[in-house]
């Protein structure tokens, strides 16, 4: 299929059959919002790192994590959860979308975002040209499914943070795309609703890695009016990551 007509087809999925571009954000926005510092227990080390070469420790740094959630107990939801669920996708992505929880479905077959929400949340990632098959991460703030898909409580999300932290490290993503409210609250450790949260360019980590916020898929399809105001805020979250592509120094991140 034609890339329009591909896009157009995508677009029909999320309820959009009209678009009209956005304003881009300035190159150097008067204010950006202060970074996100890390805790200092998961600084992990990022560098010296050369352009675009992959991180040589990072299989290691994949192995043990996985095996750590595996058999993580850190929190009383191991006792319910089918199987802890760490994440999907191009570990080497430049994108990272990060969402809230594992629910039943991503429960019972290990994998983020496979059910309904997921789908939605697949076709909005292919009408930018992103797939989990190879070019996206994505993961959740929680590993294991809090019972009858409750919000994570702060003890949940504190044993369980430095997991995902873990990740985005290994990862190096160029850009981080919150969905929802939880994901983007403890990201950002704010407690601003997420219509204050859509829109900027908040930056995370000492590396200063871009972080865009967006409804959760799951909300959308309760809401299917606020459709176009997230594909708004995917065509701003592409609009962020191509002008990091052209201004940001190589800082030994990632290129
Ligand atoms: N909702 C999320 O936030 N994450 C999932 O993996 C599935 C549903």
């Amino acid at each position: 299929m034609p890339s329009d007509a591909r896009r157009a087809h995508y677009l029909e999925a999320l309820g959009i059959d009209e678009w009209v571009a956005r304003r881009a954000p300035p190159a150097h926005p008067a204010a950006p919002a202060p970074a996100v510092p890390l805790p200092a227990e998961i600084k992990v080390p990022l560098g010296p790192i050369d352009a675009g070469a992959p991180d040589p420790g990072a299989a290691a740094g994949w192995e043990r994590l996985r095996e750590e959630v595996r058999t993580c107990t850190r929190c009383a939801l191991h006792q319910t959860r089918t199987q802890a669920v760490l994440g999907v996708g191009n570990p080497e992505a430049q994108w990272m979308v990060i969402g809230e929880a594992p629910g039943a479905e991503e429960d019972r077959r290990g994998e983020p975002f496979v059910g309904r929400a997921g789908q939605l949340l697949d076709a909005m990632l292919r009408a930018i040209g992103l797939s989990r098959a190879t070019n996206v991460y994505i993961a959740n703030i929680l590993k294991s499914r809090p019972p009858g898909n409750r919000d994570p409580k702060p003890e949940e999300v504190t044993a369980c943070l430095p997991y995902l932290h873990r990740q985005i490290a290994l990862v190096r993503p160029r850009l981080l795309l919150a969905v929802g409210r939880i994901a983007a609250q403890n990201l950002l450790q704010t407690d601003a609703p997420l219509a204050r949260l859509r829109g900027q360019v908040h930056r995370f980590g000492e590396h200063n890695v871009p972080l865009v916020v967006t409804y959760h898929p799951a909300y959308l399809l309760r809401t299917p009016a606020d459709k176009r105001k997230a594909w708004e805020d995917l065509q701003f979250a592409r609009t962020v990551f191509a002008q990091g592509m052209n201004d940001e120094p190589n800082d030994g991140h990632r290129s």
